[in-house]
């Protein structure tokens, strides 16, 4: 029974050094440590060892345990550490003081995102369309639920025309157009660049990048939601990335969540990207309010759909780990030619 020890502890050891995903190491540890792992066979054979043998055998197999579980926590920590290097490096691709090396043009960091995304939505059946940036009142604001006077109003402060119309402050201001031009069932998305009045700083600007998107059917629920955001979300990141819903406040959506995201730069232990959540929150949404659905010709009895605003700028400097808003519309090619080689 000795030598069978031994055995095992070096099969153990071999497949354990193997082991370069948590998952992995999770599997070694239900085939030996698990309910009818090895190790644990090994102690139920205890039982017919006859009694003066069982004392010292048994000390060795529990040593064994030990040595096993100890590796295997030991293992998960070293693959936990590899992951959040490898993390970083690949957020690092963007370097704003590298010298220039050649002028010539190259696409916004803010298109290549966008066309990423489209990509993603035109292969699950969404049609990818274009609204003004010049809309109306109604389609900015009333159409969404959002009657004059509301308070909802006060974030969205933006540059008004003579004419009464305005600069978008964001994309749901094509919602109730989408909705009549397509009628039910239907899933659109609608990439945009929207404009508010804002104290401008590394996070904030007055022109920024949202894609909105919606779906519309019969029988959508929260699920649906869940599952095309993280879907999206583990193509545009390369990964499978967690996400989780807070309740969130828009008059357009009932219920309306905030998306976040686990960290993609610590994974979710906490570090000051996150200020020490483990969550980025990257995505507004909900399920469409029955009011905007009637307004927009559907009937709400019939039909459910959800909705979301993701902030497309937010989530370049996410992917290209571009620190400071200002420099996507800085027109700085030093800043802009980078992204020509991601
Ligand atoms: N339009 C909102 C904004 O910019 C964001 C938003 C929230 C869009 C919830 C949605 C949604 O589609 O469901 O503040």
């Amino acid at each position: 029974m000795k030598e069978k020890i031994e055995a095992l502890k070096l099969k153990f050891e071999e497949e354990l050094s193997g082991a370069r995903e948590s998952q992995l190491a999770e599997q070694i540890r239900v085939a030996y440590l698990g309910k009818k792992g090895s190790i644990t066979e090994l102690l139920k054979l205890l039982q017919n060892v006859p009694n003066e043998e069982k004392k010292e055998l048994g000390q060795h197999i529990n040593q064994l345990k030990k040595y096993a579980e100890e590796s295997i926590a030991e293992r998960l920590e070293a693959i936990k550490k590899a992951e959040t290097e490898r993390l970083i490096t690949s957020a690092k691709k963007y370097d704003v003081t590298l010298p220039l090396t050649e002028l010539s043009g190259s696409y916004s960091p803010i298109t290549l995102v966008q066309r990423e995304v489209e990509e993603i939505f035109a292969s699950m059946g969404f049609a990818i369309e274009d609204f003004s940036e010049i809309v109306n009142d109604y389609e900015c604001f009333e159409s969404l639920n959002i009657p004059k006077n509301h308070p909802a109003r006060d974030m969205h402060d933006t540059y008004y025309l003579d004419n009464g119309q305005l600069l978008k402050t964001h994309t749901s201001a094509a919602q109730n157009y989408i909705m009549r031009k397509y009628g039910p069932p239907l899933r659109a998305i609608f990439p945009g660049r929207c404009f508010r009045n804002e104290s401008i700083d590394a996070s904030h600007e007055n022109t920024f990048f949202q894609l909105e998107g919606i779906m519309i059917d019969k029988n959508i629920s929260i699920s649906n939601l869940i599952y095309f955001m993280k879907a999206m979300l583990s193509e545009v990141f390369e990964r499978d990335v967690n996400v989780r819903l807070r309740p969130g406040f828009f008059p357009f959506v009932e219920p309306g969540f905030e998306l976040d995201i686990n960290c993609l730069i610590c994974g979710g232990e906490g570090c000051p990207s996150c200020k020490n959540s483990g969550w980025l929150e990257l995505c507004p949404c909900g399920m469409i309010h029955p009011r905007v659905l009637e307004m927009g010709g559907i009937d709400p009895e019939e039909y459910t759909g959800f909705a979301f605003g993701l902030g497309l700028t937010r989530l370049a400097m996410m992917k290209y780990g571009v620190k400071d808003i200002r420099d996507f519309n800085s027109g700085s090619l030093k800043v802009l030619s980078q992204f020509k080689h991601i």
